[in-house]
């Protein structure tokens, strides 16, 4: 599977999502933007300018849209558009889209930081407004994926340290999984679930 992550809109959410994908997954990750992301997950990410498409692989896109990151996003899966509530970041990820549909029909904008209903709702009907059916999920504000990129750890793997970090994800977890599941498909979640020891509640 290749999942690809993008919006010209800097700081929005990129590396810290596909960073926990990835670890999540077991899949490659590979960026054209400085990060730490060698450092946290050695052996199984790279950056580099020259991107290749190769299989089980996140690939976290930085800056402009180059022929290069075109003929990548051709091959991909699903196409992760992160968009924070702000008109910048909403602007950025519509032109984003707007320029990559044309090789791609599977977007997933996850609006991302979100502090309460509305910034869901405003990122909703901003991207649709242009794009009527193109799905929206939420990510709420949270530190998990923070912690997760400092320890080299998945939201899943983080949450199973401890009870207090368990209990400082349950609001983001659900959300979370909406998202694996969105990318995965229902079998290959549930399969997942499983596999890392993960209820569905
Ligand atoms: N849902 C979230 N809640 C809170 N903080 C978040 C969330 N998503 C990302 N962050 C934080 O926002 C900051 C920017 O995120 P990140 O570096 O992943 O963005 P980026 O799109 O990769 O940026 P750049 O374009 O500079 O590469 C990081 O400190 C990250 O931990
Ligand atoms: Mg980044």
């Amino acid at each position: 599977m290749r999942i690809a992550v993008i919006t010209t809109d800097g700081g929005a959410g990129k590396t810290a999502i596909a960073f926990a994908i990835a670890k999540e997954l077991g899949l490659y990750l590979l960026s054209n933007d400085d990060s730490v992301i060698e450092a946290v997950y050695p052996d199984m990410a790279r950056i580099t300018k020259e991107l290749h498409i190769i299989d089980d692989v996140v690939y976290d896109f930085g800056g402009f849209i180059s022929a290069g990151v075109i003929d990548i996003i051709k091959v991909c899966d699903i196409v992760i558009v992160p968009c924070i509530n702000d008109l910048n970041s909403k602007m950025k990820a519509i032109k984003t889209i707007d320029e990559l549909k044309k090789y791609n029909d599977n977007f997933l904008v996850i609006a991302t930081r979100t502090e309460d209903k509305r910034d869901l709702r405003e990122v909703k009907e901003d991207l649709q407004k242009k794009f009527a059916d193109i799905k929206v999920l939420p990510l709420r504000k949270t530190k998990m994926l923070k912690i997760g990129l400092e320890y080299g750890m998945s939201p899943f793997e983080v949450v199973q340290e401890s009870k207090q970090l368990a209990y400082a994800a349950r609001n983001f977890l659900p959300e979370y999984k909406e998202i694996l599941k969105a990318v995965l498909g229902d079998e290959m979640y549930v399969e997942l679930l499983k596999e890392k020891g993960v209820g569905d509640a």
